[in-house]
């Protein structure tokens, strides 16, 4: 009896039997579906203290830098693009595909496709997509090309990075959007503004909303949510956007000239 050697499918059987008795008595009897609430460890109150006091400590040169790029950077560009012909801005985009490739049926595509987001009633907004990405790729560079030197010249420098530069990766595109804008939903009406209070960098987007004035969380500045305008009589202003509601969908245009 001892000799003999166990079929493999019996062997599988009776691992299939253990198993279903082991899940069995676990939820059954020992209630071990759930994960130990004990031994769970939150890591958010302290992520929020070292946002908060990075945000406090460094908002006003992050909102300078913010700043500085949005006026003298993205709000020409995105004056220019919105406000040159729409043909004007195909036909360039025609040419530039036509030299860099010499094939007029690319340059073809690109004016007819960059016409159909026009035809799609989406123009304005794609000239503001098409100046942030702009501006982005420009600074993208200005800081890749000393960074990409470094990683060169030091194994040591890559080795840091390297790191930092994969968990960048794996952010989803829109999370550096939700501390960009605030938007508020009054009355059925949306209202989009500069999250950023321009005093010391409070989040607007946790303040409290009276009416159409919201008032920072930190200091208690307060705004008008339809135009930006600080209320309290200091001078203080933040960016107001346009808001478009299509169906379901709620779209911020470019910022509201002053
Ligand atoms: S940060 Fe001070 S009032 Fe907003």
């Amino acid at each position: 009896m001892f000799g003999r050697s166990v079929p493999t499918w019996g062997l599988w059987v009776a691992a299939l039997a253990v198993t279903i008795v082991a899940v069995l008595i676990g939820r059954e009897v020992l209630r071990q579906q759930d994960f130990p609430e004990a031994w769970t460890v939150s890591l958010a109150d302290g992520t929020n203290t070292i946002v908060d006091w990075f945000t406090e400590t460094f908002g006003a040169i992050t909102r300078a830098i913010s700043d500085w790029v949005t006026i003298y950077m993205l709000d020409p560009l995105t004056k220019v693009l919105t406000e040159t012909p729409w043909w004007m801005v195909c036909g360039g985009a025609a040419l530039l595909a036509w030299q860099v490739s010499r094939r007029w049926r690319l340059a073809l595509m690109s004016f007819l496709c960059l016409a159909a987001i026009g035809v799609l009633g989406m123009w304005d907004i794609a000239m503001n997509t098409l100046a942030q990405v702009s501006v982005a790729v420009v600074l993208s560079v200005i800081l890749a090309i000393p960074l990409g030197i470094g990683t060169a010249k030091s194994d040591r420098f890559q080795q840091i990075l390297k790191p930092i530069l994969d968990a960048m990766q794996t952010m989803p595109a829109f999370v550096y959007l939700v501390p960009v804008i605030a938007l508020f939903n009054v009355g059925g009406t949306f209202y989009a503004i500069h999250n950023s209070c321009p005093h010391e960098g409070g989040p607007l987007i946790e303040g409290r909303l009276k009416g159409f004035v919201v008032a920072c969380p930190w200091h208690d500045l307060a705004f008008d949510i339809r135009n930006g305008q600080g209320t309290d009589g200091g001078g203080y202003c933040v960016g107001s956007y346009e808001v478009r509601v299509e169906g379901t969908d709620v779209m911020v245009g470019p910022r509201r000239k002053t």
